[in-house]
């Protein structure tokens, strides 16, 4: 025997490495039919990788400090990131890849997220893998909204002066719990320096945990796929084996290099020539120190809220009060993780669904985009309108799903096997990208 054997050998009678490497990796039989959908989920576990590697190294000279520098309006921590883009070596780089990294992070997990719904993913027996993807969802939009403050810049101080103040709408505990969430009766240092704990500790670890969990999850009941057949109910009597199933190793871990390799092209395109993508990724206003004397004209959250920011908007306020916008925004995220429960359809896969779900997916699909765009812009009384037309698809979707997905099936049945992706397919699928991409543009120069 090998000295590297024995030295497994020895390793495995005192941890589970040989096996666990087996049943997740090697012996973990995925279904042969994942399409580039399937990229998304092993990309959201490099993203959150790059953060928290990115993230130490930034934590190494950045200072949560809002204290000014003598002479000048410019806080210690606002100048450490400055410290850290001009005289770090490869300080430049560490922040734009992991400011990137926020934006991409989004990307991927909405469009992780998307696959879910398409080849519904969250039903049964997948209930508590979705759930736990809402909880990492939700410790997601926490994580990126505490790091945003830490640059201290207009929008960081602005940003979390109107989403804390948002609590304080809250009957009987709101104004108490702004305060307690802020440290004091504004946004300052003491802000700074819990949000700055939380952002680099306490919420990444939770985010960890959400992870392994829902991994582990998932490989308890299996992968479903695009077809959304069980391939557990077809299995080979002598190998037991599933008959669509592939060890995801060496298959599924090739297939996955592709996927990173297209994405750490995008990904450097971004960080080398366009790191503030046009003030989506980073905003004009947050390359100016905090003035918190000086509100800007238009505050609003960085692109991946918005959805959810117009939701908020699109709701008058009643009797002076913001809470029904801040209940109606709330409900809009915490609405998601209902899907395995509001859907009553026994089919799975979108391929073999009935057109109500197929006009219903469309519509939300135009009701997120159009919110995501309404909600980066300024309100004017015509946006207002179109944001209230779109919230309600938005909860008309999930609302009226237990209803229109019941009797709702489609002209293909289900087949009993996976199948290749054929030529139609693909070409829908073309056709369904240009018409969301010439509609996001019509509506972008209209409104
Ligand atoms: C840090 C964020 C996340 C990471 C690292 C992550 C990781 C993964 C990985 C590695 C897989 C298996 C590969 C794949 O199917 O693509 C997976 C599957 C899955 N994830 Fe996530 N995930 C994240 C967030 C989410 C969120 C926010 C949701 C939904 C709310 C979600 C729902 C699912 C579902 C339903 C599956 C099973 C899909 C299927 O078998 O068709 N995940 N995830």
């Amino acid at each position: 025997m090998s000295k590297g054997q024995n030295l497994l050998n020895w390793i495995d009678q005192r941890f589970p490495l040989s096996s666990s490497l087996k049943s997740h990796i090697t012996e973990y039989y995925a279904p042969k039919n994942f399409n580039f959908w399937y990229f998304f989920g092993s990309l959201a576990l490099l993203v959150l990788v790059m953060q928290i590697v990115t993230g130490i190294f930034l934590t190494m000279n950045y200072k949560p400090d809002a204290s000014l520098l003598p002479g000048t309006n410019v806080s210690v921590a606002f100048a450490s990131v400055e410290y850290i883009m001009r005289d770090v070596g490869g300080g430049w780089i560490i922040r734009y890849m992991h400011s990137t990294g926020a934006s991409m992070f989004f990307v991927v997990v909405y469009l992780h997220m998307f696959r879910g719904l398409i080849y519904g993913s969250y039903k049964q027996p997948r209930e508590l893998v979705w759930i736990f993807g809402m909880l990492i969802f939700l410790c997601l939009m926490a994580e990126a909204f505490l790091g945003y403050l830490l640059p201290w810049g207009q929008m960081s101080f602005w940003g979390a002066q109107v989403i804390v103040n948002l609590f304080s709408s809250i009957p009987v505990i709101g104004p108490d719990l702004s305060v307690f969430i802020r440290g004091d009766f504004v946004v300052s240092d003491a802000t700074l320096n819990r949000f700055f704990a939380l952002h680099v500790i306490a919420v990444p670890l939770v985010l960890l945990a959400l992870v392994v969990a829902h991994i582990i999850a998932l490989h308890e009941v299996g992968s479903n796929n695009p077809d959304g057949v069980e391939i557990k109910k077809n299995k080979d009597p002598v190998t037991h084996l599933p008959k669509d199933g592939i060890p995801f190793h060496p298959y599924y871990t090739v297939k996955d290099v592709l996927g990173v390799a297209v994405f750490l092209i995008v990904f450097s395109l971004i960080v080398f020539f366009l790191p503030d993508m046009g003030g989506y990724f980073l905003e004009a206003n947050n390359f100016i120190p905090a003035d918190p004397l000086k509100t800007p004209p238009h505050i609003a959250p960085v692109w991946y809220f918005t959805p959810f920011y117009a939701i908020l908007r699109a709701v008058p306020s009643f009797a002076g009060t913001q809470v029904w916008g801040v209940l109606a925004m709330g409900a809009a995220v915490v609405i998601i993780a209902f899907l395995p429960w509001l859907d009553r359809s026994p089919i799975k896969s979108v391929r073999y669904r009935g057109p109500k779900f197929k006009f219903m997916l469309a519509l939300f699909v135009i009701s997120f985009i159009g919110l995501g765009m309404l909600g980066a812009l300024p309100a004017t009384n015509l946006r207002t309108v179109v944001s209230q037309i779109l919230s309600v698809i938005y909860f008309a979707f999930f609302l009226g799903m237990p209803f229109y997905t019941k009797n709702d099936v489609g002209s293909v049945p289900v087949p009993d096997r996976v199948t290749e992706s054929t030529t139609k397919m693909k070409i829908n699928f073309a056709i369904m990208v240009a018409l969301v991409v010439a509609g996001a543009y019509l509506f972008a120069s209209y409104i």
